[in-house]
């Protein structure tokens, strides 16, 4: 099935006058005439009371037509708005506010490129600029105190973040290049030609590596049509108007730039009536300079991200659970439903994840419990990571990953892609599916684990435990062999064993013998720490399991101590390694060195940690010879 990029973009299309195929070679002069045809259109659209006389018989004539088209409209979308919020469904193009008739006179006469550029500038150099997108209010905030400020970069378009202390509190302000009439006619003129010339396949819209293949031959396409048109364009503003276009006819138009602001990791529209929220690694939630003006908007935007994962949301199903092609797991819910509007969340997908190097770094956890982590996977014991709400369960569970030796074939098991490993890992990630709205090709979590296990996996992670079938089958997987990783919701390792062995999970106390070792998680969200807090390992008879605390984290001196000998771990390691306690000894001080020359020369990124520990596992001689003469980038150029 063949699809247009929007059906949006398509009523853009029909209002335009004027030819669809501009010839090759377009000059300056002939971009003014454009011009003065979009003016002539905006002219239609001004009240009537204002319009020149010869103007209104035609204005009466477009109304007419618009009439047709919104009674044609979905009923669906018409009642997902809430009562004082309904507006015109418009396209991306439609967001940009454009200047007063006699100021466009003006500007007209001036060359469209020099104009363009003039608009790109930060707005302080501006001689004007009245123009702004109606979605990204360009408040000043030049007076108030600025914590903060960087770039972020999209398709090569980019913006400038501030964060500013207020009366209010702590904002977060995107400002974006002013887009003037110039400008926005190019991208309008370009747009079209795009849409008329390129269609996308439905596969192409649900196939992540097949939605990057159409975005370049976009992106070359939109560059070819920029140079047509203006061949001495410069190469600021040529990539700015390329990057503008993508978002808008590909991604989420302005949100696009919110996703990729590596120190957000969540990212709310709550309604048309409320600024976008924001969820900032430094600062916590924080109000933005930002508002989707049209509760349709919103609504376009839940449509265009199911749509890309072959879902649907309406007013019979208003509930969205979904990823965005970036692997960013979102949300949405509908009005009435959410009673102050639609509402969208966010929720970000580390792009850059912690390694273990980090969280020693942030003091999430000592190195003598990373290290013992390290032991812990590399010999395949079963480990489960406790922790409240947001507490790092699933980025402690991920930055142990790499520990895992080459050539274990892995296999997670999650509801959204939330594990990254490294690139040499043997891996299959799997995912679990909503039913659809007829209630068919549900994928659950207990058919993924079923599954797996005729996989052939080394290793077994499971993105968190919640009922009993998933954890009885978990469990039979760690009798049967398999090393298994997984998260569980309990705050210390006591109510680990408690919320395993009552209900919903209901596991027998003498399953829990499989586990050697419980990591708890911690989040002070005062000071805003997260920390392991508890390391343990549980003793079980028959009737019940108790935890043997190994080590536990002092808050006030912020500090991990050990609490009581281990009763099992490391005997169990000696078990099925055949290693004595001089050489686990060793084996551990090996580790250790490792990790204090990765964080000595800052070796964080995950491919590369993932690099050295390879190196480790591989020719450990070759490691360690290297590492006396500092060789970092002869270790990570190996192939
Ligand atoms: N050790 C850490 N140091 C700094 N930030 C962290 C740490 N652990 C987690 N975070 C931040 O907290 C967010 C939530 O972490 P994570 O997803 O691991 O929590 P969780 O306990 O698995 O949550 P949930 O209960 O929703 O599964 C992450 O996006 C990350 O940015
Ligand atoms: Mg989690």
């Amino acid at each position: 099935m063949k699809e247009k990029t929007s059906a949006k973009k398509k009523e853009v299309d029909k209002k335009n006058i004027e030819k669809k195929t501009p010839p090759k070679q377009k000059n300056i002069k002939k971009q003014i005439k454009d011009i003065q045809k979009k003016l002539k259109e905006k002219e239609l659209k001004k009240p009537e009371s204002k319009q020149k006389p010869e103007l209104k018989e035609k204005n009466q004539k477009l109304k007419e037509q618009e009439n047709i088209k919104e009674k044609s409209e979905s009923s669906d979308n018409a009642q997902t708005k809430p009562p004082q919020a309904i507006g015109e469904k418009k396209g991306p193009s439609d967001n940009i506010q454009k200047d007063s008739p006699e100021k466009q006179e003006k500007s007209e006469k001036s060359d469209i490129n020099k104009k363009s550029e003039e608009e790109l500038k930060p707005e302080s150099k501006k001689s004007s600029g009245k123009n702004s997108e109606k979605n990204h209010s360009n408040q000043s905030s030049s007076k108030k105190p600025i914590l903060e400020t960087y770039k972020i970069n999209v398709d090569k378009a980019g913006v400038r973040i501030e964060i500013t202390k207020e009366l209010s509190g702590i904002v977060y302000n995107l400002h974006s290049p002013k887009i003037g009439i110039a400008t926005a006619s190019l991208l309008e003129r370009v747009r079209e030609e795009l849409v008329t010339t390129t269609t996308i396949s439905m596969k192409e819209i649900t196939d992540p590596a097949a939605f990057v293949v159409i975005k370049k031959r976009f992106m070359l396409e939109a560059e070819t049509q920029i140079k047509e048109i203006l061949p001495s364009i410069n190469q600021n503003l040529k990539e700015f108007l390329i990057g503008r276009l993508m978002q808008d006819m590909l991604g989420l138009g302005g949100i696009e730039f919110l996703v990729n602001d590596p120190y957000l990791e969540e990212i709310v529209i709550p309604s048309s009536k409320e600024p976008i929220r924001v969820y900032h690694k430094k600062y916590g939630w924080l109000p933005t300079n930002l508002r989707i003006n049209k509760e349709d908007e919103i609504v376009n935007y839940s449509n265009i991200i199911a749509r890309r994962v072959g879902k649907q949301i309406t007013v019979l199903a208003p509930l969205l659970d979904a990823h965005l092609v970036s692997g960013d797991r979102v949300n949405a819910i509908l009005y009435p439903i959410a009673t102050k509007g639609n509402t969208i969340t966010i929720r970000k997908f580390a792009r850059d994840p912690y390694t273990i190097v980090d969280l020693i770094n942030n003091k999430t956890c000592s190195i003598d419990i990373a290290v013992l982590l390290w032991i812990a996977i590399e010999y395949e014991m079963n480990v489960l990571i406790s922790g409240g709400t947001a507490s790092g369960k699933t980025v402690l569970l991920n930055a142990c990953m790499p520990f895992i030796p080459p050539n274990n074939r892995i296999i997670s098991v999650e509801d959204t892609r939330e594990l990254m490993l490294p690139d040499f890992l043997y891996w299959t990630p799997l995912v679990t599916r909503t039913p659809n709205p007829e209630g068919k090709g549900e994928v659950s979590m207990l058919n993924l684990l079923v599954n797996s296990l005729r996989m052939r996996p080394d290793r077994i992670v499971l993105g968190e435990m919640r009922r009993q079938e998933e954890a009885m089958v978990l469990f039979e997987a760690m009798h049967t062999g398999h090393s298994v990783y997984a998260t569980v919701h309990a705050d210390s390792a006591a109510e680990t064993i408690s919320r395993l062995t009552h209900p919903p999970l209901n596991v027998p106390p003498n399953l829990l013998k499989a586990v050697n070792l419980n990591v708890i998680m911690f989040r002070d969200r005062k000071r805003g720490i997260r920390r392991v807090f508890q390391i343990a390992e549980f003793n079980t008879t028959d009737e019940r399991a108790e935890a043997n605390i190994i080590y536990r984290w002092i808050p006030e001196q912020d500090k991990v101590v050990k609490h009581a000998e281990s009763s099992r771990f490391f005997e169990d390691i000696s078990r099925n390694t055949g290693m004595s306690q001089e050489k686990l000894n060793q084996n551990l001080e090996e580790k250790k060195q490792i990790l204090l020359w990765l964080i000595k020369n800052k070796i964080r990124d995950l491919n590369d940690f993932g690099k050295i520990i390879n190196i480790y596992y591989t020719n450990k001689e070759s490691l360690f010879s290297s590492m006396k003469k500092n060789e970092v980038k002869k270790l990570l150029s190996r192939e």
